[in-house]
């Protein structure tokens, strides 16, 4: 989260393409103010006055390919409240408050870009001046819901309450800083049961990237007061995804057959059907499958925890992690495997 935004003039070799590659909607390196993005998908900022604009081309890293980059009407909710040209469409309001710490409304100016330690601790002056434990916001010390709105206010898809601000459309909780109720800055999108959308699948799971909040509060995991810090330490780790521990261990630290947090079956081949270390016993396989779409067929990890049976893809046109997997077969085929597991209820997976 540290190196999101980069000057390319400041970091030389952040622009991973080759820019002459680039046939979708061509720009020279000069034009390049910032780069955005390394994991999944990188975007380019340019500088026109005292705002920035993205480029209408983005790169794909996974696929290594370039793809368009524009924002089309029936996608997300503000597209169109903006002119439909992405130099007419600067990310002051509609992106940087994201990736920055103190990006000032009037000003257009920022404290400092990407997520500096000031988002998730609060101001830090008089920390630094006269360091104690009073001065300064720790997550670890809030409780599970003031802790976790540390993580959503940028890890979800939602509205200011306050839109419009001066005239102009935000995409993110202008006012909100860390230790404040986020639901008095920010609304998560709204939802319909039985509707896919832009932003949900039918059951309410996120179709989209950046949703992990949208997702985690509708968790029984969220409920019984788990934070995302419980998993991910956002100061970086050596594992994927900044998590505190590596695949099954970081899960099994709270749950275990004949622990109280389940799963219940005696064994963990019993519960998954699938023998230890083969790819469909990882417990991400069944509970986090990758179905919110950040770039193309490039898609992030849901996080309800959810087992979506592969009835609700017959149902609903959603994926799930049985077919996803098994490619070469039906959903009725893992519909009949999961009826059959022994200690399942052939009730929960129709
Ligand atoms: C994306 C959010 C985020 C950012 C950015 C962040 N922190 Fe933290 N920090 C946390 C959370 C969450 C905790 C509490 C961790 C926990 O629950 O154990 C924490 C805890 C800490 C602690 C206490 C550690 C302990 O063992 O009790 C220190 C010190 C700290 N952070 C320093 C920093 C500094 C310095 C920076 C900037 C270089 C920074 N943090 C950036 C989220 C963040
Ligand atoms: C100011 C906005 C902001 C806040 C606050 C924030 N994040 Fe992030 N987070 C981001 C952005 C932007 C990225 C994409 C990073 C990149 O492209 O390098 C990201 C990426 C991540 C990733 C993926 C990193 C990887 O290497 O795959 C994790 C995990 C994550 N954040 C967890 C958290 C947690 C946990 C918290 C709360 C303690 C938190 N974030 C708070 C903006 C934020
Ligand atoms: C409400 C906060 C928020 C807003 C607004 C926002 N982002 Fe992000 N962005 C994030 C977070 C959090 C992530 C990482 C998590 C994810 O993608 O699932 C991310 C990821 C990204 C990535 C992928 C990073 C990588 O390393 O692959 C790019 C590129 C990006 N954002 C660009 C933009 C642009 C351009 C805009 C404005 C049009 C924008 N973002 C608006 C929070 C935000
Ligand atoms: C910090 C402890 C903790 C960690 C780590 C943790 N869980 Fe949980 N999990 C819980 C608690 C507490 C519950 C609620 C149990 C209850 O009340 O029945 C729960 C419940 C669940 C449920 C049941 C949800 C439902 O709707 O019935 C699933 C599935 C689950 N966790 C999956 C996971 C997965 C997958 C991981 C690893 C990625 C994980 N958990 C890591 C504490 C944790
Ligand atoms: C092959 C798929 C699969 C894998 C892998 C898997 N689960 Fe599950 N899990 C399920 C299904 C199916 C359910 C039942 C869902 C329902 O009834 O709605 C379930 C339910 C649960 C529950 C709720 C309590 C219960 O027993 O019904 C917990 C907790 C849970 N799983 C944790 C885990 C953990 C931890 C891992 C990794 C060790 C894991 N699961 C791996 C498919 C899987
Ligand atoms: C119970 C554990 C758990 C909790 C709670 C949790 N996550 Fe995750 N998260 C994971 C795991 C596991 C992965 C997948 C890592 C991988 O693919 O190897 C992940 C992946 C991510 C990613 C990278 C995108 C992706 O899916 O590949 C981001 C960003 C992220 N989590 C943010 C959050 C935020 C923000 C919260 C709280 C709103 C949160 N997570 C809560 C376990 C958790
Ligand atoms: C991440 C990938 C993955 C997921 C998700 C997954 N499996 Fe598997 N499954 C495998 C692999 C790989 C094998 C081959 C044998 C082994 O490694 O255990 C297998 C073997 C099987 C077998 C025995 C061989 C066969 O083809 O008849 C059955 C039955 C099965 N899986 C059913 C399911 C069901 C039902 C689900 C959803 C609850 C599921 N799998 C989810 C990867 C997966």
């Amino acid at each position: 989260m540290a190196n999101v935004v980069r000057d390319p003039r400041q970091s030389p070799g952040v622009i991973l393409p080759d820019l002459a590659t680039n046939t979708v909607s061509p720009f020279a390196k000069e034009a390049v103010a910032f780069v955005y993005g390394s994991i999944w998908k990188q975007r380019y900022f340019t500088k026109i006055g005292d705002d920035y604009f993205a480029e209408p081309a983005q790169w794909d890293v996974t696929h290594r390919v370039w793809r368009r980059y524009f924002v089309e009407n029936g996608t997300d909710w503000w597209a169109t409240l903006y002119p439909p040209d992405n130099m007419k469409r600067p990310t002051g309001p509609l992106c940087d408050g994201c990736h920055s710490v103190g990006y000032d409304v009037h000003t257009k100016q920022v404290a400092e870009w990407n997520v500096g330690c000031e988002r998730c601790h609060g101001g830090g002056a008089a920390h630094v001046a006269r360091p104690t434990v009073a001065n300064i916001e720790n997550p670890a010390r809030m409780d599970d819901r003031h802790a976790n709105d540390t993580c959503i206010q940028c890890h979800s898809q939602g509205r200011p309450l306050a839109n419009p601000i001066e005239g102009r459309y935000f995409d993110w909780p202008v006012g909100y800083r860390v230790g404040l109720d986020l639901q008095d800055y920010w609304r998560l999108e709204d939802h319909k049961l039985g509707e896919t959308s832009f932003t949900h699948f039918a059951d309410g799971s996120a179709h989209k990237n950046r949703m992990q909040g949208n997702d985690f509060v509708q968790s029984l995991m969220y409920r019984r007061g788990v934070t995302c810090s419980n998993c991910h330490d956002a100061h970086g780790t050596d594992n994927a995804a900044q998590l505190r521990k590596p695949g099954n261990a970081l899960c099994l630290g709270c749950h275990g057959p004949g622990q109280r947090n389940g799963p219940r079956e005696a064994t963990l081949e019993q519960h998954t059907g699938h023998a230890v270390g083969s790819q469909g016993s990882r417990c991400v396989a069944c509970h986090m499958p990758k179905i919110a779409t950040t770039v193309a067929d490039v898609r992030v990890r849901s996080h309800t925890f959810e087992f979506i049976s592969p009835a609700m893809t017959a149902k609903y046109g959603m994926p799930n992690a049985c077919t996803a997997c098994h490619t070469d077969r039906s959903t009725a085929w893992a519909t009949d495997v999961l009826r059959r597991a022994p200690g399942r209820s052939p009730w929960r997976v129709e």
